[in-house]
């Protein structure tokens, strides 16, 4: 049976109001990805895992994650970290920042993450698992997600009996990318876990790894009950496929179109990031956004290597200069204010 992506759905209190979810991903969800995801039809968007070490400590760099616009809601802030205490005073600041979700990371694979004892290290220790998530939804009155792999081992099937227990420390939602941490990002999601796991609890699973098409999202949907499917790669550079997943819509995207989305990307980020850490970050945005439009090979090395974010505006002005016009369209339907901001200093905000 089709399911049509374009219904909404509830987390606790939370509308969200299509079946596809933007993932989180590290040093790509900014908050220019996350509002351009909601603008191509993803019904929640999250943030990047942000360290709640870092937030205990007061970390300028960390606490611009929590910065929230308000045409991004609704939107999960991700934390990841090992203690429970540490985990929910830092969901007490994702609240106070006006997150709609917190969502608790039990599956990074990176070693920086796992040595501390988090992300997908948790999914080995339950018992500590479980107390972070109860700590953490009896510090908040948000609903509280968990997003984690199949376990950490190849093979591994740790994530359906914990699955359960998470829901029981008070999880509203769960997120399963069903690779274990060993395979990184090699071989292929195995949703039969995705399946299994939406037979074994009663609160809604996200579906998350290898969606790229709407063939894809749909066949994960039917086969494997999940309430929503999740995206990440597929979007990087590329929110059209957001489009094609959510409604259908496979116009590819003109030359002036690509130009129009990446500017105002590039702008926005360097809003949230500042000129310096934009410039560096923005680079693989390039080569993912033109590898639509038919930009010549060449064009996209070029862009690499300017210095300035404002040169690269200028070369994608110039080779499409129809693109001008979309700009001013995009950055007039954006809201102006409206963000959410802790009271810390401005100077927390990056490029505030
Ligand atoms: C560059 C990158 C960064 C990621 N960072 C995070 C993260 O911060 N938190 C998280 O839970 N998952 C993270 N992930 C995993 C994704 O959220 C997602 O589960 C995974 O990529 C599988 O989905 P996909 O096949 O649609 O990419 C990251 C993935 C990538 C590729």
């Amino acid at each position: 049976m089709l399911v049509d992506l374009r219904t909404s759905w509830h987390i606790g209190m939370v509308e969200v109001p299509t079946r596809l979810v933007l993932a989180p991903m590290a040093g790509v969800s900014v908050q220019a990805f996350r509002r351009q995801g909601r603008r191509f039809g993803a019904g929640l968007v999250c943030s990047e895992m942000v360290s709640c070490a870092g937030i205990e400590h007061r970390n300028e760099k960390t606490l611009g994650y929590l910065r929230v616009a308000s045409d991004e809601h609704p939107l999960a802030i991700q934390i990841f970290g090992s203690n429970p205490g540490t985990m929910a005073e830092a969901a007490r600041m994702v609240e106070a920042a006006g997150a709609d979700l917190v969502d608790i990371n039990f599956g990074c694979p990176v070693r920086k993450v796992t040595k501390t004892g988090a992300g997908a290290t948790l999914l080995e220790d339950p018992d500590l698992a479980c107390r972070i998530v109860s700590s953490v939804a009896e510090a908040v009155d948000l609903p509280v997600s968990v997003k984690m792999r199949r376990g950490l081992r190849n093979g591994s099937r740790d994530c359906l009996s914990i699955g359960p227990r998470l829901v029981a420390a008070g999880a509203s939602v769960l997120t399963l990318h069903p690779r274990s941490a060993q395979q990184m990002y090699t071989g292929t999601a195995d949703h039969s876990l995705t399946e299994e796991l939406v037979s074994l609890v009663g609160v809604p699973v996200i579906a998350s790894g290898d969606i790229t098409s709407r063939a894809r999202a749909q066949a994960v949907l039917a086969t494997t009950g999940a309430a929503a499917v999740m995206v990440g790669r597929g979007a990087q550079g590329n929110p059209w496929a957001l489009r094609e997943i959510v409604d259908g819509d496979a116009t590819e995207p003109s030359r002036e179109e690509v130009v129009a989305e990446l500017v105002l990307f590039i702008r926005e980020t360097v809003r949230e990031l500042g000129e310096r850490r934009a410039s560096g970050f923005l680079k693989k945005f390039y080569a993912w956004y033109l590898g639509r439009g038919r930009f010549p090979r060449p064009f996209k090395q070029e862009l690499v290597v300017l210095d300035s974010t404002t040169e690269v505006e200028r070369r994608l002005i110039a080779a499409a200069p129809g693109s001008l016009q979309l700009i001013e369209q995009l950055e007039a339907g954006l809201p102006s204010g409206g963000e959410v901001t802790l009271a810390l200093p401005i100077s927390a905000f990056g490029g505030g």
